[in-house]
């Protein structure tokens, strides 16, 4: 194939994988995004095949065919609340995919000394960091889909092994690049960084999963990016950074919102204990409970009202009861939206995905930084199962283990309704002094059950 129409295919590939991932930054535009990046892996895949002249096209189609009818089976069939592990084992697969690549690379081609020592090093790369990303996410898909226990796993000196494991797997590549005719080093390294995979992981508690996952999802990244030097092929280049890259930001962005360190996050170092906080000291003789009735009451008279949505909407499947009494508060001429915190739930968007299923306009769906400033202009915020991302602990006390996590200012609303089951604590296992405050009413229920009951008495109102 011409070689400028080659590069021109890659690029457009290449164009398109951005502007699929600029379009899944936004809900509206995520579906759209997704078409756009698959349609680039599409030009990207047919191109290169035409441009290694297959011989024969048997293999490649019976891989396509089986890869496509599994895909298709599991994207159909998972639950919601299994997507984590869903990703895990993908970014297996990615990892995998990358360690093959290398390895039959290796012996096909790489098994002499004419190999040029930048293909040594990605193959020895490669290796690593695909075998890691294999087995850990392996483990990781283990541990949430309870095959294995949650708890962190472990044995003491554990770290000083991986040490070690990391050290060997190093010497490893370092062999295989002064001698590369030596395959006993190859198969050192893939043996070290298999297990390291699975050491690196194990001792990760259940918790710090979903930040782990986007961790390994950028390790798959890279794995495919170094599997590109390999091969000497641009667009696995540019794509593989684009998802190391972009693995590594969500990492980041949902340690800072979990207020958790990954340096803490991998090494299994929990929070500080802080002071202990005594429950009943922060809710005695404070808590004001209500009805659905009064809420409704209050509704009625209410310009602006915003819904947090948390774990328990989640648990309580209230989501399409939500988005009912939300189209009863604004036929009652109120504005409504949704207050959106990065953790809330179990996993990235685990909000975002259920209120669109329940078919919540996405314009109404508003992130942290943008609706923390419009609370102090809101008649009443109904937080739903929400808990930990609402606790103003985290903005105020500093000897909290929460403090510094950016929360949802839901305090500063005029009135402030909680609907949950008890004063029971949320993820992080501490008393929410909002439950408390003068401005709170704590509607006791079942998320679902509640939301029902308020829309009911809203329309009973009209
Ligand atoms: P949480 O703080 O976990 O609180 C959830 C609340 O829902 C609980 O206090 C519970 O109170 C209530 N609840 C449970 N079932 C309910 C039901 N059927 N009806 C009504 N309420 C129900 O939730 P959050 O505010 O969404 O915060 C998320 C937490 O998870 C954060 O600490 C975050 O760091 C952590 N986390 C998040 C992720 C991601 S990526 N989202 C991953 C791992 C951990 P009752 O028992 O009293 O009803």
């Amino acid at each position: 194939m011409n070689e400028s129409f080659l590069d021109l295919a890659y690029l457009v590939a290449a164009a398109l994988f951005i502007l699929g991932i600029k379009g899944l930054t936004r809900p509206r535009t995520a579906v759209r995004g997704n078409m756009l990046s698959a349609s680039g892996m599409l030009l990207a895949v047919v191109v290169t095949l035409l441009d290694k002249n297959v011989l024969s096209y048997e293999w490649i189609i019976g891989g396509i065919a089986l890869g496509g009818i599994l895909g298709a089976i599991l994207a159909t069939r998972i639950q919601m609340t299994a997507i984590p592990q869903m990703v895990a084992l993908l970014n297996g697969f990615g990892g995998g995919a990358s360690l093959a690549v290398a390895v039959a690379n290796y012996f096909q081609g790489g098994f002499n000394t004419e190999t040029g020592i930048i293909t040594l090093i990605a193959i020895g790369t490669t290796v690593l960091i695909g075998a890691v990303t294999l087995t850990g996410s392996m483990v990781a898909f283990g541990k949430l889909q309870e095959i294995i226990s949650g708890q962190s796993i472990g044995f003491p000196g554990m770290k000083l092994v991986n040490a070690v494991l990391l050290a060997t797997a190093i010497y490893a590549i370092v062999m295989v690049i002064i001698n590369p005719t030596d395959a006993s080093w190859v198969y050192v390294l893939i043996a070290t960084a298999s297990i390291l995979g699975l050491f690196l992981v194990l001792p990760i508690g259940g918790a710090d999963m979903p930040v782990v996952i986007a961790l390994l999802n950028s390790y798959s990244g890279i794995a495919a990016a170094s599997a590109g030097f390999i091969m000497g092929n641009t667009v696995l280049i540019v794509t593989g950074s684009l998802v190391g890259a972009s693995g590594i930001i969500l990492t980041r962005i949902m340690c800072v919102a979990m207020n958790r360190s990954l340096f803490n996050v991998l090494f299994g170092v929990m929070a500080e204990g802080g002071e202990t906080i005594d429950a009943d000291e922060v809710y005695e003789g404070k808590v004001k409970s209500t009805s659905p009735d009064e809420v409704a009451m209050m509704l009625e008279t209410a310009r602006r009202v915003v819904i947090i949505p948390g774990y328990g909407m989640a648990m309580a499947q209230a989501q399409h009861a939500v988005r009912e009494m939300a189209n009863a508060i604004e036929e009652m001429g109120a504005n409504v939206e949704y207050a959106i915190h990065p953790v809330a739930g179990r996993m990235p968007g685990h909000m975002n995905v259920l209120l669109a299923e329940a078919e919540v306009p996405y314009d109404k769906l508003v992130e942290m930084d943008r609706i923390n400033p419009t609370f102090d202009q809101t008649d009443i915020a109904i937080v739903i199962g929400a808990n930990d991302v609402t606790n103003p602990m985290a903005r105020e006390d500093k000897g909290s283990p929460i403090y510094g996590m950016p929360i949802l200012n839901v305090d500063k609303a005029k009135t402030v309704i909680v609907v949950k089951r008890s004063l029971s604590p949320g993820f992080a296992g501490l008393p929410n002094p909002l439950f408390a405050m003068d401005n709170t009413l704590m509607l006791f229920g079942d998320g679902k059950q509640a939301v029902v009951e308020i829309t009911q008495a809203l329309k009973e109102a009209r």
